[in-house]
Formats: C-alpha cells, structure tokens, sequence
C-alpha cells in the first residue's frame, strides 16, 4: 500500500450490469485516475469482471480489490474465493465486514477469520466497521470497539501496515451529502478509532494504518471530510459508478 497518499476506493458493489458497461466505467475513471498525482485509486468491482479488467490495465495508477473472501485456501466451498486467487489474478486490496454482507449473516467471527488469511496471503485488507443507529448513551462506541477488537484476534503485529479501517455509518450508506457524517464527528471517530488500535498495538502503529470514510461521499462533502475530518481517503458506492461523479472526488482529494 502507498503511504501518504489518499486511498480512494470504488465500492461498486452489484453493478454495473454487463461486462461492456464495466469497462466503459473503468474507462471513464481512468481518465481522471491517470492524472492524479497523491491519491490512490482502487477499483473494487464484482469478482466476475475483476480478471477481464485487470487483464487491459497496466498501469500502477489505478489498483483493484474484491469485495468480498473466502479464509480456506481450496477445496468444498462453492461460490467462495480465496485470497491466494484473488492475489493470483494481480488485485492488492480486499474489502471484509462490509455491512451489506454482515446484514445477510457475516459475523465478527467470520470476519476474523477472512482478515487473518487475508493478511497472512499479503493482500491490503479494508476492514468495514460502523453503526446502525447513534444512541444517547454512546454504546454504538463499545459496539465499534468490539468490530474492531473481534476482527483483529489474532492477527500478527507485522502484517498490520496492510491495515485499512473503513468507518462506514451504516445510516449514512446510499444517501445524499445531507445525510451523510459530518467533519467533525468523522474527527472524532479517527481519534477513536486510532485510540483502540493504540491499545492492541502501539501509537506508532495505529497511526499508520489508514481510516477510510464511507457513508454518501460526493464532491460536495469531500474536501472538508479530508481536511477537518482527518479521513485518509474515501470508501465510495453509488458515487463510484458515474465516472464524473468519481472523478470529481478523486481531483478533490488530490488537492486537499
Ligand atoms: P454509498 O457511497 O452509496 O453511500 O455507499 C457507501 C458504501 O457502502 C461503500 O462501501
């Protein structure tokens, strides 16, 4: 993974439809990701197009990542994919615990697991965390905490640079900038977030792996998320499937 770059990451989740619309979609982006100077650009699209992409791009401007991992590494397990192929086929980045997938029965064990082989298999793991609600109380903290915590057993020391937390707040997923986090509660979940990475590891560590935001990202809520929010880049849904939309994002980032 880049340091000291900003990592922005096209969630494109079930879409687009057809392999052609795919391509002309990466197309689009990469006329804007090409050009940028401190961003990163990851494409995570639907595994079934990731070979046929990555098969026409050669560049290092832009990476790729699956959106989802299997922890065994063959065998009896129909429709899954293991990190060694999804490194095989030339991807670097992995989303896990995205919450779209823990709402259709992931579990933080299962999580676990799929971090842990994904770490060892040496691909960049962009660990999905967040809230459904925020209540008074703040329990929703104890309840990152513990995606967190849970997430990370066993995970060895040495394998945390290829770290990423993604802070998704799932009452800011497939909305509007209106709706979405504002700067300063993304602040504050950056220093919350890199407090309980201290705790596991050590300052030194926590501040190296990258804290991605999610939740409705659009040109128009980018910058200050960058700048006051502290995020280090973006985890992008349905923004990413219209290559202006990306685009503008991917430029902003690059200036802020
Ligand atoms: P939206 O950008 O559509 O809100 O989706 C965010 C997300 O879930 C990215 O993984």
């Amino acid at each position: 993974m880049i340091k000291n770059k900003k990592l922005i990451v096209a969630n494109w989740k079930m879409n687009p439809t057809t392999l052609a619309e795919a391509k002309k979609l990466f197309e689009g982006i990469k006329k804007t990701a090409s050009k940028v100077r401190n961003t990163q650009t990851v494409i995570c699209p639907p595994s079934v197009y990731l070979s046929e992409l990555k098969k026409f791009y050669f560049g290092h401007k832009i990476a790729f990542g699956a959106q989802d991992v299997f922890w065994e590494k063959d065998g009896p397990y129909t429709g899954e994919q293991s990190p060694e192929m999804i490194k095989d086929i030339g991807a670097k980045y992995v989303i896990i615990g995205h919450s779209e997938r823990r709402e259709r029965g992931e579990t933080n064990e299962m999580v676990n697991k799929k971090v842990i082989a994904s770490l060892k298999e040496g691909l960049n793991v962009i660990l999905c965390i967040g809230e459904k609600v925020r209540d008074l109380q703040a329990l929703y903290l104890k309840f990152l905490e513990e995606e967190i915590r849970s997430a990370l057993l066993g995970a060895q020391k040495k394998n945390i640079h290829n770290l990423i937390i993604a802070y998704e707040p799932i009452w800011a997923i497939g909305k509007t900038a209106d709706n979405a986090i504002f700067p300063h509660q993304m602040h504050e979940m950056y220093i919350f977030i890199k407090k309980i990475i201290t705790g596991f590891y050590d300052k030194k560590l926590a501040f190296s792996v990258p804290i991605l935001y999610g939740g409705s990202v659009e040109s128009y809520n980018a910058e200050l998320l960058l700048t006051q929010g502290e995020a280090d880049g973006f985890l992008v849904g349905h923004n990413s499937l219209n290559s202006s939309k990306f685009g503008e994002i991917l430029k902003i980032a690059d200036n802020s």
